[in-house]
This record gives structure tokens, sequence and C-alpha cells, in this order.
């Protein structure tokens, strides 16, 4: 595993650090499976983890502990999430800052997340959706740098809408914040635009997240998958999103070099990016957990095929769905 600085904290994070969503919420998950696989992460040189409150409240924060508690002799970088108060995601121009992170809710999830996990400090704690707007008010700024005083949280970071990274430039640009979560892989090339110039300027760091496009990029999702009803991806890839995110998988599988898989592929095509500090797939199987961490030290894609899927870029706007 090779590790990258943090942005402008003195943190040497994991090229390949832990996406903690679908083992606390989608189906098909199992804690004991799930501590194996987390477990199998650390022994491989991961050490960059991400939950949330929202992800099975609290469920996925528990893991996280556990975790900790278990590797007591090992820096792990643990990252989570506020929940909106409204709970509704993603954020809409609409919302107002007192709708969604108001100073006494902002204290109050961060006590719920760290006694989920049962810690005394989070290393990064972050917004679960964001308005660029929001930045001006400085009351978020404030009560983050009370948990900071109060030694609670170390580093603040906000986790950007779907589709959306130039909804945080100006946030990146404020100072005010150490890290940017974001949607970077294949398809979703846009942030390279404004966004991550904006984060090399201001040394904010840069979490690569969903990094399969929630699975599509592993080139295993068909026309005909489905999901049971209670699971997050049956509302996401409904038909019109289904049927065309085949198809462009489809249309960069010729691109797979020989004896790689798409999701290695996929890893490899965002580690050449230098801005990007760390890369979190979602991964709950062992042999996803080992293949995974395994592209650290296989490196960045041969320049040509990079070059190739620089072209298969697709820009998307949210939607009903996209959620
Ligand atoms: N708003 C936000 O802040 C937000 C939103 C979405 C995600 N996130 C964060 O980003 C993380 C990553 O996103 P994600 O989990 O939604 O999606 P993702 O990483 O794009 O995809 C996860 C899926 O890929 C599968 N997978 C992993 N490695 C694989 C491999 N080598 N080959 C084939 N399949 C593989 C996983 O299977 P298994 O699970 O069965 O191993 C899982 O079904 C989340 O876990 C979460 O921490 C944040």
């Amino acid at each position: 595993m090779k590790y990258r600085r943090f942005g402008r904290t003195d943190w040497n994070v994991s090229e390949i650090g832990y996406g903690m969503w679908g083992m606390g919420g989608w189906t098909g998950s199992d804690d004991t499976a799930s501590m194996e696989a987390l477990q199998l992460g650390v022994d491989l040189g991961c050490n960059f983890f991400d939950t949330a409150w929202g992800y099975g409240e609290g469920r996925s924060e528990a893991l996280l502990g556990r975790l900790l508690r278990a590797n007591p002799d090992k820096k792990l970088y643990t990252a989570t999430k506020i929940p909106p108060k409204n709970w509704k995601w993603p954020s809409q121009r609409e919302f107002s800052l007192d709708d969604c992170y108001p100073p006494d809710h902002i204290v109050e999830y961060v006590n719920r997340s760290l006694e989920n996990a049962g810690i005394e400090q989070y290393d990064l704690m972050q917004f679960h959706t964001w308005e660029d707007s929001w930045v001006d008010d400085d009351r978020w700024a404030n009560t983050m740098d009370d948990l900071k005083r109060q030694g609670l949280i170390r580093a603040v970071g906000i986790s950007m809408n779907r589709w959306e990274p130039w909804n945080g430039v100006k946030t990146v640009r404020s100072g005010l914040i150490d890290a940017v979560q974001l949607i970077y892989n294949i398809f979703d090339q846009n942030p390279e635009d404004e966004l991550f110039p904006a984060c090399d300027e201001m040394n904010v760091a840069v979490i690569a997240r969903v990094p399969f496009d929630e699975g599509t990029l592993t080139g295993k999702l068909t026309k005909e998958s489905t999901w049971p009803e209670d699971d997050w991806r049956s509302t996401y890839f409904v038909p019109e999103n289904l049927n065309s995110s085949v198809d462009h998988a489809d249309a960069i599988k010729p691109l797979v070099p020989a004896e790689m898989t798409m999701a290695e592929m996929a890893l490899r095509f965002i580690l050449a990016n230098p801005t990007v500090s760390t890369i979190i797939p979602g991964m709950r199987k062992l042999p996803h957990v080992r293949a995974n961490i395994a592209t650290s030290d296989a490196g960045p894609l041969d320049a040509a095929v990079h070059a190739e899927l620089k072209k298969h870029r697709w820009d998307r706007e949210p939607t009903a769905w996209s959620q």
C-alpha cells in the first residue's frame, strides 16, 4: 500500500481507503463478515475509514469503533458525517443552513457519532450534504472550531452532492475546510474542471468516493439486475439509470487490459490523479478488499489506456432518482 498526504494535515493516508456505507445499510450485510473484511483491510495497510451516522443509524460507526479497539497499536484515521437535520439527500438550493445544520444539531450529532463508535475523537467530521451558499454564514465554522478546541474532532470536511462538483468550490476557496469528499471516477471526471484546481491551490484533501459508480464500473451489472426493495440501489438503478449505466460500462469493456478486471481499471484510473488523497471503495467481500488494495501497489494505468478512458467522461445532472 502507498500513502499520500491528506491535504494540509500531517496525516499520511492509504491510497485505498475504506467506504463503510454498504455494511451499514445495504442488504446482504453481516456484521461478522464486515468485521473480517475491515480487519483484512487494516492488515493490508488500509488506514482511512469513511462512515456516517446515516449508514444504518450508527451501525457502521459502531463497526468502526470495534475495529479501532481491535487495533490499538495502529493509527487508523476515522471520518464520519453529520446527517442534515431535515433528513433530505441530496441538498436542494432552497435548503438553508438552519434547515440542515444549525449549531445545536451539529453538536448533538457529533456526540451521537462518538457514542456510536465508543470513541473520544473523530479525525475528520464531514457535513453529509452541502450548499456552497452556506459558507458565508459563520455559525457552522465557529461550531466546528469549538468542537476542535474540545478535542472531539481534528479536521472538517464537506461531502458534496452527487454530480455537483461546482457546489463547493467557494467553500474550498474559503480556507475553512480541510477536506472534500466527492464522486470521481471514469465517468465522473468533472471535478477536474474547477474543484481540483481549487483543492490544489488551497491544499484541501480530496476523498474520491463511489469509484465504481455504485457498481456499474465493476462491469457486473446487466439490464436485468435487481435489488431487494429495501436496498437503496433499487431506488437508484431505476430502469432509466440502469439501462444507460450498463450501456456506458459496455462501451469501456473493450478497453479493459488483459488480466485486469474492470474494477481494477476503475481504481487505477483514479490513482493517476495526484490531487486525490484517498479512494474509498465500498467493499464487504474479502476478495474485493484484497483486489482493491492491490491496485495501490500496481499504480496508475498505462498512459495510453488512461487517455482512451478519458474520452468516456459522462456528465450527468441530478434528477429525481439520483439522490
Ligand atoms: N453522500 C455521501 O457522502 C456518500 C454517498 C455515497 C457513498 N459514500 C461513501 O463512498 C463509499 C463508496 O461508495 P459506494 O460503496 O456507494 O459505491 P462503490 O464503491 O462505487 O461500489 C460499491 C460496490 O462495489 C462492489 N465492489 C467493491 N470492490 C469490488 C471489486 N473489486 N470487484 C467487484 N465489485 C466490487 C461492492 O461489493 P461488496 O460490498 O459486496 O464487496 C459494492 O457492491 C461508501 O461506502 C461511503 O463511504 C458517501
